[in-house]
């Protein structure tokens, strides 16, 4: 049996190492006889490569090879890997990909052609880079009800987040130092954004809740506000920052999903997820709370995934997988104005006192926080949960400036 990639780049090639390094059992588990990497497209050469004799630039010679039955995406991106991956399902070819940006926007797409054509697209490397997640949602959950799901999605953020919280950094010097170690990209917007994890989430939120959720239905925020002062009151809290992606059921045709920067109490599993690792926790109403770790982004990580997929693949080639994922419909995704959560806040007031009576009367009991060294005018605390929509109205009448506000989860 013939496989192909396509996108020969940090994961593409480390997906043509790993099918080499373990070849034996990988043929074996796949219960096959051989399987040969015939072609890798990509419109680079790559002089020296041990696979540089099989790179070319012509898709259509992997649409129209009737022996491969297994094509990996790597290319990342939505154009032209939706054309392509498209075609290659339409020609009775089995996909994977570990292209969030693709399944993310046209995963319900790309799942209907596959279904048409009784071949499989399979994307398990897509989220969470190494980390078992989309077959644990889809199979070893599938007795549960799904009340939420929540992660930490985005490696390069944890990163910066984690070097504020344990070196002192600013925003700018964290983001400096992911650039340096190769995390972040040049343009590191997808990541500190927030884009990236909301891909994700919206990927996992149509596992979870069985309809396409799209990324621009899904409120997103970044972490570039995020002040030192910010990470002072968090620890003062008794917890730390991160950036967290979640979707949560609130009715049965009703789903949240969110990501922003979070303030995550000291002992919950997430709070412990450093550096560039990624976690996330699968709420189910058998399992209760159930967290997966690991890396979540690389070449060998990422490669793991994909490979699993493409055993997977040519272990079913008769056989297609069922993902139950639908379209999406109007009105499924709430306003995040309508979502109740705790939140930290860090104003400024030229009357502190005025203004912490405002406060009082206004959102009742709130929890005050303290950090060394707070400048003249500073209050910072946590209301009790309340909608952003109300909130908005109450800030309004309070007499101080919003300098920080930062949801509060409770997990
Ligand atoms: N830029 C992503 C991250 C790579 O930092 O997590 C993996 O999707």
């Amino acid at each position: 049996m013939k496989v192909a990639i396509m996108g020969y780049g940090v994961v593409g090639s480390g997906v043509a190492s790993l099918l080499k390094k373990n070849y034996d059992q990988i043929v074996k588990k796949s219960m096959q006889t051989e399987m040969e990497l015939a072609y890798i497209l990509d419109r680079r050469t790559f002089p020296g490569d041990p696979n540089e004799h099989l790179v070319m630039a012509d898709y259509t010679r992997i649409v129209s090879d009737p022996d491969v039955r297994i094509v990996v995406e790597t290319m990342g991106g939505l154009h032209p890997a939706f054309e392509y991956v498209s075609a290659c399902l339409e020609a009775g070819k089995s996909v994977v990909t570990s292209n969030k940006e693709l399944v993310a926007a046209k995963g319900y797409e790309l799942l209907k052609i596959a279904e048409r054509k009784n071949v499989n697209f399979l994307f398990e490397a897509s989220v969470g880079g190494g980390i078992p997640i989309i077959r644990p949602i889809t199979q070893c959950l599938a007795a549960n009800d799904i009340d939420e799901i929540a992660g930490i999605l985005n490696g390069t953020t944890n990163f910066i987040l984690t070097m504020m919280i344990e070196k002192g950094m600013t925003f700018d010097e964290a983001l400096l130092l992911a650039q340096r170690n190769g995390y972040a990209e040049r343009d590191p917007s997808a990541d500190v954004d927030g884009f990236d994890a909301c891909r994700k989430i919206c990927i996992l939120a149509a596992l979870c809740f069985g309809k396409h959720v799209y990324p621009d239905e899904v409120h997103t925020e970044g972490i570039r506000g995020i002040q030192l002062a910010d990470v002072d009151y968090a620890r003062a809290w008794g917890g730390v920052i991160k950036l967290i992606a979640r979707a949560k059921r609130l009715a049965p045709n009703k789903i949240a999903a969110l990501v922003s920067p979070a303030f995550v109490q000291g002992h919950s599993q997430l709070a412990t997820v450093d550096d560039v690792f990624n976690a996330i926790l699968v709420r189910g109403d058998a399992i209760g709370d159930v967290v997966f770790y690991g890396k979540g982004a690389g070449a060998m990580p990422t490669a793991s995934a994909v490979v699993a997929d493409v055993i997977d693949c040519a272990k079913h080639l008769e056989r297609r997988k069922f993902f139950g994922w639908q379209d999406s419909e109007p009105d499924y995704i709430a306003d995040y104005l309508d979502i109740e959560n705790a939140v930290y806040l860090r104003v400024t007031a030229e009357d502190p006192a005025a203004a912490l009576a405002a406060i009082g009367s206004t959102l009742g009991a709130v929890q005050m926080l303290k950090r060394e060294n707070a400048p003249d005018g500073e209050l910072a605390f946590i209301t009790e949960p309340i909608t952003e929509r109300k909130l908005r109205a109450v800030l309004a009448e309070i007499p101080a400036a919003v300098q920080s506000m930062i949801r509060v989860t409770d997990y």
